[in-house]
């Protein structure tokens, strides 16, 4: 199957009264891994990359790589370029056939922020592809990026900023939280105050860690997407951490790499049921 535009994958979401998960990548055993998943649950989703994991996989690499993964499989799915932090990067991503795309020029202050992103919407807008943005500051660690600041979403700006930016959804922060070191306080008030004021759904980043109790009552509040990378990456790592732990002299990396794509799949095929409320096991 294509790789499906972001807009299309919002609607049939939408249509059919699911939240789309989010699932970073980094190299070519997680960008399977994610696919496997999704396709064994058989819920739709995204791959996604940040611009700083492009320093290791440049946009044509990914996508080949789940289009690929991708060719003889049904699920809808859809590639995003996440917390893009340069305009050049939305442009290789587009150019490369991302079908969504993130500009994260959420560390600017406000009149620049929604100028980066207005430039990002008026070119991804040609090609029919939707923009995200962020308005506050997630703070927490992702891979070796470290945000100290951690500014909750101010309800009052959103209009405004969804108004001149053309964004199509907003990333926002609630007390979600980038990694597994901080532990997240999401607030539900704010969230669902967002909501209200936000003409465009809602993403939610830093889905690693949040309890599924809180997630299931986030759902309420016109989330589209939610982002889960540190989850993912770790049952990559553990797999050959395990292995080194039990054998220092442990160097297969065929049967580790195949059994971490296994790991991971499984872990998204239960990450993406479980928030769509499919796996009874917490259901
Ligand atoms: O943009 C990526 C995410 O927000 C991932 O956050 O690593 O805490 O799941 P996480
Ligand atoms: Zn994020």
């Amino acid at each position: 199957m294509k790789l499906v535009n972001g807009f299309d994958l919002m609607k049939y979401a939408k249509e059919k009264g699911y939240v789309l998960p989010a699932f970073n990548t980094t190299n070519m055993e997680m960008t399977f891994a994610i696919v496997r998943g999704l396709n064994e649950a058989k819920l739709p989703g995204y791959v996604q990359i940040s611009s700083n994991n492009l320093r290791l996989s440049d946009p044509q690499t990914i996508a080949y790589l789940v289009k690929k993964a991708q060719k003889d499989q049904d699920t809808p799915i859809g590639l995003h370029l996440d917390h893009g932090k340069s305009f050049q990067d939305v442009k290789a991503c587009v150019d490369a056939g991302f079908t969504s795309i993130m500009i994260d020029a959420s560390q600017l202050p406000y009149d620049e922020n929604i100028a980066a992103v207005r430039q990002a919407a008026d070119y991804c807008h040609f090609y029919g592809i939707p923009v995200e943005a962020e308005l506050g500051a997630i703070g927490g660690k992702e891979d070796d990026i470290v945000n100290e600041s951690n500014a909750k979403t101010n309800p009052d700006m959103v209009a405004d900023f969804v108004e001149r930016t053309h964004c199509d959804t907003l990333a926002v922060a609630v007390g979600n939280v980038h990694g597994l070191v901080a532990k997240p306080h999401i607030d539900l008030p704010l969230l669902a105050k967002l909501a209200e004021v936000s003409p465009v759904p809602l993403v939610l980043h830093g889905g690693s860690g949040i309890p599924f109790e809180t997630i299931r009552e986030a759902r309420k509040y016109n989330l589209t997407k939610i982002n889960y990378g540190a989850d993912l990456r770790s049952a990559l790592v553990t797999t050959f951490g395990q292995a080194y732990e039990k054998d220092h002299k442990e160097c297969n990396l065929i049967e580790l790499s195949l059994s971490s794509v296994e790991h991971v799949a499984e872990r998204a095929k239960f990450l993406v049921e479980v928030i769509n409320g499919k796996n009874e096991k917490i259901a």
